[in-house]
């Protein structure tokens, strides 16, 4: 246990003796009103302890990363809208419920992306999915669109853009570009990542002012090859043997 006269910032509720709450490094504040950052709970920033740490090996690795994908899930399909249900319980006794309206579906940005499908079909039954490839364009070192294969409804769906880092955006950008251009509007998009950047918040946030973004933690930034610090490393090679 940290000394009394240690750093006094700290998480969650109090699970601990005042004097013997750990304290853990915070998720960076942005200015933006379109950026919902997962509560920091205790058990969220042990989860996420877990897959930063370099010696947490790959079937740990995801183990947890899907329990943080499933909390990312459970409070992204809190940003679609609802009507009113009321429904009859069994005891014959009236309750004032909500179901949700709208469809929705999942678009992973490959391969990454693919890593929080499952989360997501496991909220919601039957969920369509379709798939977005970008990759850097080895003449000019840009993202370039390699593949889709989006619903063909598409435009009438609520869409969960699912990438676990989102470090520049670029491969981001491109993919809300390309729903876009399939007639999404953009605030029916909502950008599900397990760790976000500052630079990449703020640069979605002027370009797509209207789109929602759900992240675990948002850290300090970028290092000189555009790895999220303190991060975790490649999400990818982390997560899949090939
Ligand atoms: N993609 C990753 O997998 N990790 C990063 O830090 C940035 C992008």
């Amino acid at each position: 246990p940290a000394p009394a006269s240690a750093p006094t910032q700290c998480v969650g509720p109090t699970f601990r003796a005042v004097a013997d709450k750990p304290s853990a490094t915070v998720s960076a504040v942005v200015s933006s009103d379109n950026v919902y950052v997962l509560p920091q709970t205790p058990q969220l920033i042990a989860l996420l302890s877990m897959i930063r740490n370099k010696d947490t090996e790959r079937a740990d690795f995801i183990f947890y990363s899907n329990r943080i994908i499933r909390l990312l899930v459970e409070e992204g399909l809190n940003h679609l809208p609802v009507i009113e249900k009321n429904i009859t319980t069994p005891v014959g006794r009236t309750y004032n419920g909500l179901m949700f309206q709208g469809k929705i579906c999942g678009v992973s940005i490959m391969r990454a992306g693919e890593a929080m499908e499952q989360g997501l079909r496991d909220c919601c039954r039957s969920v369509r999915i379709g798939k977005i490839l970008i990759q850097r364009d080895e003449d000019t070192a840009l993202p370039k669109l390699f593949y889709d294969k989006l619903p063909e409804d598409i435009a009438n769906r609520w869409v969960l853009l699912l990438d676990p880092m989102f470090a520049t955006g670029g491969s981001a950008t491109m993919a809300v570009e390309v729903l876009k251009g399939r007639g999404v509007p953009e605030d029916r998009i909502l950008f599900l990542n397990l760790i976000a950047s500052p630079e990449g918040i703020t640069s979605f946030a002027a370009k797509f002012p209207r789109l929602k973004v759900v992240t675990a933690f948002i850290d300090e930034g970028l290092d000189e090859k555009n790895y999220i610090v303190p991060g975790l490393g490649d999400f990818g090679d982390r997560f899949y043997t090939i």
